[in-house]
């Protein structure tokens, strides 16, 4: 374990380079302008894995953007694991925003700052190095371990499953490790007990044939966007209810026990308020702000358009509306349901001059650890040896698609160790990684394998 350490430490600065190197690569899975980025991120990966000495690297093809798998398995009686992790970003826009360009990593103020640096490219070489370290200075890993990079995480994973579902024996596995979660605070290591689900929609709005002059139609021709605008307001109160009926039939409650230990995370209500420029919170007054961003479920208009939106006015009756929705689920909320009682609501309370259609995007179900296992244990040792502070187990209000599906899969045990940190402005302008968190990281990562090697 020493000499894994010290090869870390004489390793920082080549590992940081190689981080760098990964991040300059605009692999954006959303764009199809970057299809070819995409793939080329996903070569890059193979090529560093085999680099560090993994085994049976490859770059598996799917109908949308590849996979990258590697292994390193010495003896099957040995335990196993799975480490997930995504090399495809979010779009880097608004470009304007940002202090250098997004593609071009810069290091300032203790910070590396690059799209994906945080999420995931900056979380998953971390746990790389980690491995290359060990094979470089002990020529083997404590246990055997699987590496799982896909490409379409910030999509929604649509084909990950497929793949999975065609080879079993990737996943053949003892338990999964994934680092694409957060730090509670800075410095702070933490481990992610639960993740939202997500539905995404859009609903279309229509009325008359064409857009109508204001003048000699506007008090008896209904206006599209007024339509969409009552049909939204008609889906959550501003006590932060969700009014769509049948929404919090499945949602289950927190125990007493659970609500106490939320109470007992630093979780600085002030602070983040002030960190977000707000003078108050929204949502429902009964749980608290941290409940109410991981364990209680939304519903968010993300965009609304219609009608005229240019230079000066136009006196126009629009004949159509759209809004981009998103929910994000609890247990034991399902997407497709969740769509369908929204879906249902909208038809329910369209008025007779207009016609409303919901399209149904991506889904993915909430998730919530099971904390038993060993692979907890061995996490928790190699975050205190880390940190020299025992690490926050928290649930988080994000999505993690296929998390659910591995654990339906699987029914492994999953360690979620999350290093961004909280204020990384991942997918936001400026995202950036901690300097310090990626060295220290890697060594955690590394004492990892050998705590899980210890413990089964
Ligand atoms: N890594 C994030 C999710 C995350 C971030 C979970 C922080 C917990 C803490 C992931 O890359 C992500 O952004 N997921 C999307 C999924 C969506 C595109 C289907 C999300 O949550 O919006
Ligand atoms: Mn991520
Ligand atoms: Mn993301």
């Amino acid at each position: 374990m020493t000499s894994v350490l010290e090869r870390l430490s004489a390793r920082y600065e080549d590992d940081l380079n190689d981080l760098i190197a990964f991040l300059r690569i605009p692999s954006v899975s959303a764009q199809s302008q970057h299809r070819d980025d995409v793939a080329r991120a996903a070569r890059w990966l193979e090529e560093y894995l085999r680099r560090i000495g993994m085994n049976h690297a490859r770059t598996l093809p799917t109908a949308g953007h590849p996979v990258v798998y590697a292994e390193w398995i010495d003896d099957p009686e040995k335990p196993t694991a799975l480490l997930y992790g995504h090399y495809d970003v979010q779009p880097a826009d608004p470009l304007e925003l940002w202090e250098t360009p997004p593609f071009e990593p810069d290091t300032r103020e203790g910070r590396l700052y690059a799209r994906g640096a945080s999420d995931d490219k900056g979380q998953v070489m971390v746990h790389l190095a980690a491995l290359g370290a060990w094979l470089a200075a002990e020529g083997r890993l404590p246990i055997n371990v699987r590496v799982l990079i896909e490409g379409e995480e910030e999509i929604g994973s649509p084909s990950l499953e497929p793949l999975l579902r065609a080879h079993p024996e990737l996943l053949r596995a003892d338990f999964i490790v994934i680092s694409d979660t957060t730090m509670f605070a800075e410095g702070l290591p933490t481990l992610c007990t639960g993740l939202r689900g997500i539905a995404v929609a859009e609903a279309h709005v229509t009325t008359a044939a064409s857009d109508l002059h204001s003048g000699l139609f506007g008090g008896a021709a209904p206006n599209a966007v007024q339509v969409l605008c009552e049909l939204i307001a008609a889906c959550k109160g501003s006590d932060g209810k969700i009014r769509i009926p049948g929404f919090y039939d499945r949602v289950v409650e927190p125990t007493p026990q659970e609500r106490a230990a939320y109470a007992a995370l630093p979780f600085d209500e002030q602070q983040l308020m002030k960190s977000l420029g707000l003078p108050a919170l929204a949502g429902e007054a009964e749980y608290t702000a941290f409940e109410r961003t991981t364990i209680r479920p939304t519903f968010e208009v993300n965009g609304m358009w219609g009608g005229f939106t240019g230079e000066g006015s136009k006196t126009v009756i629009p004949q159509e509306a759209r809004a981009k929705i998103t929910c994000r689920l609890v247990p034991d909320q399902d997407p497709e349901e969740i769509l369908e009682l929204l879906a249902d609501h909208l038809r329910r309370l369209c008025p007779p001059y207009a016609r409303v259609e919901l399209q149904r995007g991506a889904g993915a179900r909430p998730w919530k650890a099971s904390l038993e296992h060993p692979s907890t244990q061995a996490a928790i040792r190699a975050l205190e040896a880390t940190y020299g502070r025992r690490p926050a187990l928290a649930p988080s209000g994000g999505s993690i698609p296929i998390v659910e599906t591995l654990d339906r899969l699987t029914g492994a045990p999953m360690v979620l160790m999350g290093f961004a940190d909280p204020g990384c402005n991942a997918h936001a302008p400026n995202e950036f990684f901690s300097l310090e968190t990626f060295r220290t990281a890697r060594e955690a990562c590394a004492r990892f394998w050998q705590e899980a090697a210890e413990t089964f």
